[in-house]
């Protein structure tokens, strides 16, 4: 298993594939796409009650996510289970085309460890950060 691949099949229903193949505009769905997540970076640190900015590298965006939009999920990765916090997304609908997401931070735990897991296709951790 790749550690570092959130598991975004799970976003995937039955329903999805169980129809597969597809018609075009559904297998679309299918196309992968782990943006490389650019920061935060190794050991950066977030501030609880501040604004965050998450980017990625959108110079391989594949025509078919051109207008898909992404969920920011925060995760706290061990050697098994991501931990990736579905229920609370750090950001949701901001398009996948625009390299970045802004958003605020509050309510966390506060700790090491922590990573982002950028959704809407198949997703890539970032680095490990600190929250404060
Ligand atoms: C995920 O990101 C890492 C760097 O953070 C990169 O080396 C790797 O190729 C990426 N994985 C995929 C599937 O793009
Ligand atoms: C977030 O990053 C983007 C791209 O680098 C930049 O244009 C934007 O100003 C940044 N926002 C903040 C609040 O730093
Ligand atoms: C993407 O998000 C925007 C809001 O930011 C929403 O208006 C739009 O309908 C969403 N698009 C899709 C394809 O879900
Ligand atoms: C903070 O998050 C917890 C879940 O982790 C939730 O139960 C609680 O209602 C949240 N508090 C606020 C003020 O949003």
């Amino acid at each position: 298993m790749n550690f570092f691949i959130c598991l975004a099949v799970l976003f995937m229903s039955f329903a999805q594939v169980l129809s597969f193949p597809t018609p075009p505009t559904r297998r679309n769905e299918f196309i992968a796409w782990a943006p490389h997540i650019q920061t935060p970076v190794k050991s950066a640190t977030w501030y609880l009650n501040t604004v965050q900015n998450v980017t990625w590298d959108v110079s391989d965006i594949p025509e078919e996510k051109r207008f898909s939009n992404g969920t920011l999920v925060l995760a706290r990765p061990k050697k098994y289970n991501e931990h990736l916090d579905l229920e609370r997304p750090l950001a949701k609908d901001f398009p996948l085309s625009r390299g970045f997401v802004e958003f605020y931070l509050s309510n966390r735990t506060r700790g090491q460890g922590f990573a982002v897991c950028l959704l809407g296709d198949s997703g890539n951790l970032s680095e490990l950060f600190t929250i404060a």
